[in-house]
C-alpha cells in the first residue's frame, strides 16, 4: 500500500521534471540551427507586422523536440498554446469546438497530424486558409451551409512522416521544417543542461557517455540521464561519472551505440531468420512481435541513419555493419 503511494509521487515528480527541462525560448533550445534561424526570422517579421505566424509543419523522427518547439513558438509569439493530437479528434464537431475556443493569435498544436481522419482534415482547410468554418445545418433538401468566422491562429502540425500527410493539407502550411537527429555535442549540452536543472553533478565523461548512447534523440538522452541519476544515487555517491554511467547503461541493456533490446531483436531477427534480408517490414514485425508502424516510425529511422539497415523495393537489408556490431561473420 505504502509502496504504491511512494511510486505515485515519484511519477508525478518525473512529469514535472520533464516539463522543467523543456526550453522555453529559441535561444535556450539546443540544436536544429537551420530550423531555429528560419523560425526566428518569421516570428520577428510576424510580430513586427502584428500578424499571426504562418502555419508551421514540423516533421521528423519521434523525440527530437517537435512538441517543445511548438511551445517555444507560442512563447516567442507571446500567445497561448492549445494542444491536441490527430487520433484524439474523432468528429468534425471536436475540431470545431477547439477552433472556436481559440483566442486571436493562438497557436494550435496538432501532434501526429497525419492521423487526422480525412473528413476532419477537410474542415481544417478553410480554417487554415480563410479562418472560417463551414458548418452544415440540417439534412436532406433543407440542409444549408453556414460560414462561421474564426480568430486568426497559427496551426503547428507535427508528424513523424511528412509523406504520410495528404498533399492538400501539406500545401496549406507556409513553413515546413524538418528536424534532424542531434550530434553528440548537442546531446551533451542537453544532458548537461538537464543535469543542472536536476541539481545533479555530472562530469564530462559521464555526459559524453550518455550523449553517445542516446540515438541522436533528446528524449532518449533525458530518459537515460534520469535512470543514470537514479543509479548514481543508489549505487554511488549521487554524482554521475563514467563508471557510473557505463554500469547503469549496461543494466538498462543500452549498448555502445545506444541500441536497446528491441533494436537487437530486430537486427538479429533479420540476420538470423532471414539471412540478412531483403525481408518485408510486416514479416519482420510479425516475427519479433512488434507493430509494423512502431518499427517504421520509431526503430527503423535511426538504424537507417547509422547505416545498419537499407530499404530496398524488396524489403529491408541488414548491412555488414550489423554483422560487425554483433561480431558475426559477414555471409558471402
Ligand atoms: N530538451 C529536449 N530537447 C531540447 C533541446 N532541443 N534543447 C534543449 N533542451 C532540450
Amino acid at each position: 500500500m505504502e509502496e504504491r503511494i511512494v511510486s505515485g509521487e515519484a511519477n508525478l515528480d518525473e512529469t514535472s521534471l520533464e516539463q522543467s527541462i523543456r526550453p522555453q525560448l529559441l535561444e535556450t533550445y539546443i540544436g536544429q540551427d537551420q530550423v531555429k534561424k528560419n523560425l526566428a526570422i518569421y516570428i520577428e517579421a510576424a510580430k513586427n507586422r502584428q500578424e499571426t505566424l504562418d502555419h508551421v509543419l514540423l516533421y521528423g523522427p519521434p523525440g527530437l523536440g517537435k512538441t517543445t518547439l511548438a511551445a517555444v513558438i507560442a512563447n516567442e509569439m507571446g500567445v497561448n498554446l492549445r494542444t491536441t493530437a490527430g487520433p484524439a479528434v474523432e468528429r468534425a464537431g471536436d475540431l470545431a469546438a477547439i477552433l472556436t475556443a481559440l483566442e486571436p493569435g493562438d497557436v494550435l498544436f496538432i501532434d501526429e497530424i497525419h492521423r487526422l481522419p480525412r473528413a476532419i482534415e477537410e474542415v481544417l482547410y478553410p480554417a487554415m486558409e480563410d479562418f472560417c468554418l463551414d458548418i452544415v445545418i440540417g439534412s436532406g433538401p433543407s440542409a444549408r451551409s453556414v460560414r462561421l468566422d474564426l480568430p486568426p491562429f497559427t496551426l503547428v502540425g507535427a508528424t513523424t512522416r511528412a509523406g504520410a500527410i495528404s498533399a492538400p493539407l501539406r500545401d496549406r502550411f507556409g513553413v515546413l521544417s524538418r528536424l534532424e537527429y542531434y550530434n553528440e555535442n548537442q546531446l551533451k549540452e542537453i544532458v548537461n543542461r538537464s543535469a543542472d536543472i536536476f541539481a545533479t553533478e555530472i562530469d564530462d565523461y559521464g555526459a559524453t557517455e550518455i550523449a553517445r548512447r542516446s540515438r541522436g534523440t533528446p528524449r532518449i538522452a533525458n530518459r537515460l540521464l534520469r535512470r543514470v541519476r537514479d543509479y548514481a544515487q543508489v549505487k554511488g555517491e549521487g554524482d554521475i561519472t563514467l563508471p557510473i554511467a557505463k554500469a547503469s547503461l549496461e543494466l538498462l541493456q543500452v549498448d555502445q551505440l545506444g541500441l536497446d533490446h528491441i533494436d537487437h531483436k530486430l537486427l538479429r531477427g533479420i540476420v538470423e531468420r532471414f539471412r540478412g534480408g531483403p525481408v518485408g517490414l510486416d514479416t519482420i514485425a510479425a516475427s519479433i512481435g512488434e507493430e509494423s508502424s512502431t518499427i517504421e516510425d520509431v526503430y527503423e529511422p535511426y538504424l537507417l541513419q547509422i547505416g545498419f539497415l537499407q530499404r530496398t523495393p524488396r524489403g529491408r537489408i541488414a548491412t555488414p555493419l550489423v554483422y560487425e556490431h554483433f561480431n558475426l561473420e559477414v555471409p558471402e
